[in-house]
This record gives structure tokens, C-alpha cells and sequence, in this order.
């Protein structure tokens, strides 16, 4: 019989992260994941009983932008302090300790804002804080971002480091099995951060480093068997990484039962068709439908130029071609979707703590009437978990280090209407800004790098010859998540090297600008 119900993929071992402010608790929830223990964000109105059925093996609490004294302060369950499941406070979450277990959190005059010295309080015996992490003899280089400060420490607490304006920086009771802290060991800021995390998840808390690769794969492999049981399974491949890594994982699982589906837009960057083709199709034997559609997405992309118009014909068009293909796969039961961790936390609520962070952008997806089950294998990674996963499943360095690419490709990155010709253009300038960053070793550090066509001439001279040819703008841009950008600062010679390469080499092109705009205002996409 099917069975309806996504498996449980929980390990054994759960550190519960609680979520006083998003991007603390996703930070923590990743570094406490690079200690090979499994984490979940929970909102901070999870109940003790709640936790109790989770059996966590440690709780922590995030830092969160509010101060403990307002009316809406968020809370903890207090009767979670009593559960004996370790407990480690890191700023918001220290302050809540303090205020519910009786302590006293003062406004201070003076808040702490980045970088501020921490020594041990002297005679204060420490399990948080073992000599190799901070002994008395120096100061540790902490990392802060408070105004109220721990000024008495609840009743069976003792302090055992201080700053200058935290005098209770560090509180710990070891009998109750709960620690805190007021800076942010999270960030890589803080000197010995990661050790202090450690100590706490290893040593205090108990857990072991078993969340690995392997592990991960094993465990999802199992969901995939238990959930599709013999049925046949479709999987939509975008050229993106989370597509290209749930496919390749739910082919580990049930193998032929797979097939993919790759529309091919001829809104591609250069070789990246062929390259998905002889990935998936070639290297890993998987059944692949390759859709070439070029021709009919050209077609309806005539005469538009309104950028939303583009994205609307691109992703209507997409839907209908995916369907039509699929059409005949009339044994499908499920469709593989590449849902990350990221976008299915939804742990805040009312109180302006809210962690509910949606990919902005669905062109491309897939329609919601579809009578088939989701089979999300990737739902509890994170992209850094994502991208080492499809390595260890073998996937090429090109798929699994690939920048983020919007669904409509190279659509909006051609201002104004969109022709085989422009496409052309593009994709041999895009390959030149791609390749010069790549062999500069700037790859990893750029969120994303490309080129894009602007619907203007310009006069320029070669040679002997005066020009009327296009530019090129080549935009590149250091992110942590899309949502804000800065542009990146590029070597001169790089530029320079960027520039003569397109000149030279892509015919029509004869001028070449750098965007220097960060997002906001900008955005990272022209259109
Ligand atoms: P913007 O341009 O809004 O882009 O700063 C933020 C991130 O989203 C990507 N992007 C898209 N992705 N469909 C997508 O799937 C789209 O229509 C789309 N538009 C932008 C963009 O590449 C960047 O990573």
C-alpha cells in the first residue's frame, strides 16, 4: 500500500535551536551542523511538552533583536527549564534565562557593539570554559551586540566571565545542566567560538559527531524507498544545484524509477544544456526527457520587452511545455522538488520574530494542480549541506559550485526583447566573465557573476573602423542570501582582462561597463 505520509528523518541526536531572531538562530542552527550534530529551528512558543516528544538532546537560544524589559518580549515555556535537557543561552537567550529563572537583567547606559574583551571571573570554577578555551592568564576576543546585560544571576548560578559592560558575560549551573552566554559565539568574530559551541554540544550536552555525508545519505535514501515504495517518479531539472542534487539522490534511492525532465529554453548560459545531458543522461545513467524548446519560448518572447511580461511568458510557457512532457508519463505518481531547509522554517508567528523566508521567486515552478505527491528529499539541508551532498553523490564541480540562476535565465539579463541572435551574444560574454573569475580563484567568494546585454548602441573604433556596436555590463556580487548584495570589488586587471576578452572575441560587442550598484537600491538582476 502507498504511504501518504512524508518519513521521519529526524537522527537520533536533535540539538533544538529556539528562534528569537532569524538570522541568529539560522546561523547557529548551520554551525551546529558543522559539528556533524543534527539541528532544528523551532519558534520560541514551542511548548515543554512539545520539546519533551522531540526528545532533543540540547537546546539552544538564539540572540534576537528585542530587549527582555518590553511588553512583548518573547518567552520560553518556562517548565522547559525543568525538562533536564542541556540548555545554552547566547544573548537574548541568556538575558530570558536570567529574567525567568529569577535573575535580574538591567537596562545598562552603555550597550556593546562588536568586538569587546572577556576574562575569566577569578575563582569562578567553569564547565563552559575549559583553560584551552579562556584560562586566567588572557583575554578572549568576543563578539557582542547588546544593551541590557545579566546583572544578578539566578539563585544556583555562578558568573564566570565578564567584559567591561557585561559584568555576568558568561553564567552557568552545571546541576540544572543550563549555560549562557552574552556574546555571540556563532559568529566567526568571536574568537574560539567554535570550541565554546563544541564544549557545549560534546562535552556538556553529550552529543557525538555523527551527522555526516553518509549519514545523511543513508537516512534519505530510506525516506525516498519508504515514501515512493515501486512507483515511478518525475523530476523537473532546472540546471541548478538543489534540482540537480534531489535528482541525484533520489536516483541513489530507486534508480530506474526515475525519470527527469529537462525543458531547455534556449535561455541557457553557454554548454550548460549539454553539460545536464551528458551529467545526468551520460555519466549517471538516469532517464532523462531533454526538451528542446528554444524555438517556441523565442516565439512567444517576440515583441516583449516589459520585464514581468518576460517572466510571465517564460514561466507560463515552461509550465505548459513541462506538462505536455510529462503528459506521458501517466504511471507518475510523485515529482521531485529541491525545497531547502531555508525555505520551509516557519518557526516565528505574531511577535515579529518570524523566520518565514520564502524563495522570492517561483518563475519557473511548477503548477499546483499537479496530481502528484512531492517527494522533497533535501527539505532539511541547508545549501552548504546541499552542495557537499552532490559531491559526495558524484556530481561535477560546475553543478554543485553553480551560482544561483534565475528561472527565466538569460531572459532578464537581455534588456528589451529577446532573440536567438542576443542570446548568442550573451551567452559567449557570459562564458568570458564566468571563466576570468573562475581562473582568477574569485569563484567561491562571489555570490554570483555574469554579463548582461543592454538595448543600446554605442560608437566606439577599432582599428581603423568607427563602431556602432552593443554593450556588455558585467555585474558581479558578494552575498550571503540575495535579500541585500554589495558589488564586488574586482581586481582593475581582471576587469581589464574581462573587458579586452569580450571585445575581442564576442563579434557586435564593443564596449564593456562594470555595475558598481549594491542591492538596495539595486537589484541583482538587471530586470
Ligand atoms: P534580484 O534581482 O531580485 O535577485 O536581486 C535576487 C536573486 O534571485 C534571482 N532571481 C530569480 N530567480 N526567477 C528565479 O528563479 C526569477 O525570476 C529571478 N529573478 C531574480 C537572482 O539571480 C538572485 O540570485
Amino acid at each position: 500500500m502507498e504511504n501518504k505520509t512524508a518519513p521521519n528523518t529526524t537522527p537520533e541526536q536533535l540539538v533544538l535551536v529556539v528562534d528569537f531572531g532569524a538570522q541568529y538562530a539560522q546561523l547557529i542552527a548551520r554551525r551546529v551542523r558543522e559539528a556533524k550534530v543534527y539541528s532544528e529551528i523551532v519558534a520560541h512558543t514551542i511548548s515543554a511538552a512539545e520539546v519533551k516528544a522531540r526528545r532533543p538532546a540540547a537546546i539552544i537560544l538564539s540572540g534576537g533583536p528585542k530587549s527582555v524589559h518590553v511588553d512583548d518580549a518573547p518567552k520560553l515555556d518556562a517548565s522547559i527549564y525543568q525538562l533536564g535537557v542541556p540548555i545554552f543561552g547566547i544573548c537574548y537567550g541568556v538575558q530570558l534565562i536570567a529574567q525567568q529563572l529569577g535573575g535580574e537583567v538591567a537596562r545598562r547606559g552603555n550597550g556593546e557593539y562588536g568586538r569587546t574583551l572577556m576574562r575569566r571571573i577569578a575563582g569562578a570554577q567553569s564547565t563552559l570554559l575549559p583553560d584551552s578555551i579562556l584560562d586566567q592568564s588572557r583575554d578572549l576576543s568576543v563578539w557582542m551586540s547588546h544593551f541590557d546585560a545579566v546583572t544578578r544571576a539566578p539563585r544556583g548560578f555562578v558568573a564566570t566571565a565578564s567584559t567591561p559592560d557585561a559584568p555576568m558575560a558568561v553564567i552557568e549551573n552545571p546541576a540544572k545542566k543550563i549555560w549562557g552566554v552574552q556574546f555571540h559565539p556563532e559568529v566567526m568574530h568571536t574568537e574560539q567560538g567554535t570550541e565554546l559551541l563544541q564544549q557545549f554540544i560534546y562535552r556538556l550536552a553529550g552529543c557525538t559527531p555523527s551527522w555526516t555525508m553518509d549519514s545523511i545519505i543513508d537516512m534519505q535514501v530510506a525516506a525516498v524507498r519508504q515514501q515512493v515504495g515501486g512507483q515511478r517518479v518525475v523530476c523537473g531539472l532546472s540546471g541548478g544545484v538543489d534540482s540537480a542534487v534531489a535528482a541525484a539522490l533520489v536516483h541513489r534511492a530507486i534508480g530506474k524509477q526515475l525519470t527527469c525532465v529537462y525543458v531547455d529554453t534556449g535561455l541557457m548560459r553557454k554548454n550548460e544544456s549539454a553539460q545536464i545531458v551528458e551529467t545526468f543522461h551520460r555519466a549517471m545513467g538516469i532517464e532523462l526527457v531533454h526538451v528542446d524548446a528554444g524555438a517556441r519560448f523565442f516565439e512567444r518572447l517576440a515583441g516583449v520587452t516589459e520585464p514581468e511580461a518576460k517572466r510571465k511568458a517564460i514561466g507560463e510557457l515552461f509550465v505548459r511545455i513541462f506538462e505536455e512532457n510529462t503528459g506521458g508519463l501517466t504511471d507518475a505518481k510523485f515529482l521531485v522538488q529541491g525545497t531547502l531547509y531555508p525555505d520551509v522554517i516557519e518557526s516565528g508567528g505574531q511577535d515579529g520574530t518570524a523566520s518565514v523566508i520564502k524563495s522570492h521567486h517561483n518563475v519557473g515552478g511548477l503548477p499546483e494542480d499537479m496530481a502528484l505527491e512531492l517527494v522533497e528529499p533535501l527539505r532539511s539541508l541547508f545549501k552548504d549541506e546541499v552542495r557537499a551532498l552532490g559531491a559526495q553523490l558524484g556530481l561535477p564541480d560546475e553543478i554543485v559550485l553553480r551560482q544561483p540562476f534565475p528561472g527565466p535565465g538569460l531572459g532578464v539579463r537581455i534588456i528589451g526583447e529577446v532573440t536567438p541572435d542576443k542570446v548568442g551574444v550573451l551567452q559567449d560574454a557570459d562564458a568570458i566573465v564566468r571563466e576570468e573569475i573562475r581562473l582568477a580563484g574569485l569563484e567561491r567568494e562571489i555570490w554570483q557573476a555574469f554579463a548582461v546585454l543592454a538595448d543600446i548602441r554605442s560608437v566606439g573604433v577599432m582599428g581603423d573602423e568607427r563602431t556602432y556596436g552593443r554593450p556588455i555590463i558585467v555585474r558581479a556580487v558578494t552575498s550571503e542570501d540575495a535579500m541585500t548584495a554589495d558589488w564586488a570589488r574586482l581586481p582593475y586587471d581582471l576587469l581589464e582582462k574581462i573587458s579586452s576578452r569580450i571585445i575581442n572575441e564576442v563579434a557586435g560587442v564593443n564596449r564593456v561597463a562594470y555595475d558598481i550598484t549594491s542591492k538596495p537600491p539595486g537589484t541583482i538582476e538587471w530586470e
